[in-house]
């Protein structure tokens, strides 16, 4: 029998609230019915980063407005819907267990069933949330807290081909911004000021390249760019605006140059095992960078692969992701208990060794 599934999700794993509703019906694509996100960015912006028990206090706060605002939006109630999904982890281990704690007090409350959902796994299927792309995929995750490469082969079976060992590539803009006294988030910053900049004037390094493998690394960018900066000043006791500008294309161009060599390298190991009609997927709010985005089009137009890219909205933290994730797990018979715990730390291929990065959001890989 043709089954339809309604979804209510919720995501607080870092500075975002969100609740939305997902419906899809088998067969058929899926619908976002409500996607209510509300960031904490004014709450955290006189700290210079996000702060953990001051978005711990304010996702508790705000769970309940969301999902009240989303179930308005689509138009249903708590009746309506067949399970709550909500991430488990990895992520900031207050905003986690207080999205945790509102699902399990719905679950609790109504007899809904519960399903966990892995932040990083409802970013890697959202291309089949919006594309109905079908499995297997590459899937490059590049955000504020994430980096990696994995392949997808189910809603719940991830291979990670690479990732980043320190800093992620959003962080490294934010770091950039910060150093440079450009607003803050970073990365629409440093891409502005990068347009009338000459990618060539400064020297920053190209990390990792000369290792194979896919595996990344962005903090030395940030440290090359902090020298740079101290030299300038020392030499002309200032940055103009041409400095500054130079800068950010130069640190630009460092980030599309090393994440275009490594998507390539990935896009090869993948087209090993899965050499028909390959197709490559970004998410995060990175991708949002013209240059980055259009370097990627043509490395996979290069390997022959399909390039696709969910909208902004859906790229970057929301909690349809995190409802579609969680009606692909309920559909394949997942259940969780009310024991359900946060996880601070939660990689998606648990075969992989750990990777270094630390990171805001816990491990990165
Ligand atoms: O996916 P997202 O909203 O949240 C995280 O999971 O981190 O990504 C936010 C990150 C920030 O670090 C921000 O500076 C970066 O994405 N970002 C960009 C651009 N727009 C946002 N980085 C480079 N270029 C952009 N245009
Ligand atoms: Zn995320």
């Amino acid at each position: 029998m043709v089954q339809t599934l309604t979804v209510l999700g919720l995501e607080s794993s870092c500075d975002d609230t969100a609740a939305a509703v997902v419906r899809q019906t088998e067969g058929e694509p899926a619908q976002v019915l409500s996607s209510v996100v509300h960031g904490q960015t004014e709450l955290h912006s006189a700290f210079g980063g996000v702060v953990p028990e001051i978005a711990a206090r304010a996702h508790a706060e705000k769970l309940d407005v969301c999902v009240q605002q989303a179930l308005e939006q689509a138009g249903l109630t708590l009746q309506d819907m067949d399970a709550v999904a909500v991430t488990a982890g990895p992520g900031l281990i207050g905003g986690v267990m207080s999205g945790v704690m509102c699902a399990k007090g719905i679950s609790a409350a109504t007899g809904l069933p519960l399903i966990g959902v892995n932040h990083l796994a409802g970013h890697a299927l959202t291309p089949r949330l919006t594309d109905g792309i079908a499995f297997p995929y590459l899937m490059l995750l590049v955000s504020g807290g994430h980096c990696q490469y994995l392949i997808a082969h189910g809603p719940e079976r991830f291979t990670r081909l690479g990732g980043t060992i320190d800093d992620a590539p959003g962080e490294a803009f934010d770091k950039t911004a910060r150093l440079l006294g450009l607003p803050q988030p970073g990365g629409p910053s440093v891409e502005a000021e990068a347009r009338n900049g000459d990618p060539k004037r400064f020297r920053f390094p190209r990390p990792l390249l000369d290792r194979p493998g896919c595996d990344l690394s962005f903090s030395g960018l940030k440290t090359a760019l902090m020298r740079m900066r101290d030299q300038i000043v020392a030499d002309k006791g200032g940055l103009t605006r041409q400095d500054r500008a130079d800068l950010c294309a130069g640190f630009q161009q460092a980030v599309v140059d090393t994440l275009a060599e490594k998507t390539r390298r990935a896009i090869a190991l993948y087209l090993e095992t899965n050499p028909a009609e390959p197709v490559i997927a970004v998410a995060g709010g990175v991708a949002a960078n013209t240059a980055i985005r259009s370097a990627l089009e043509s490395v996979s137009a290069d390997a022959g692969a399909r390039f696709t890219a969910p909208p902004l909205h859906l790229c970057t933290d929301n909690a349809a992701m995190i409802a579609y994730a969680g009606l692909e797990r309920f559909r394949l018979g997942a259940r969780d208990g009310l024991d359900l715990t946060a996880r601070p730390r939660w990689p998606l291929d648990q075969t992989s060794p750990a990777m270094l990065g630390g990171g805001r959001k816990g491990a990165k890989a």
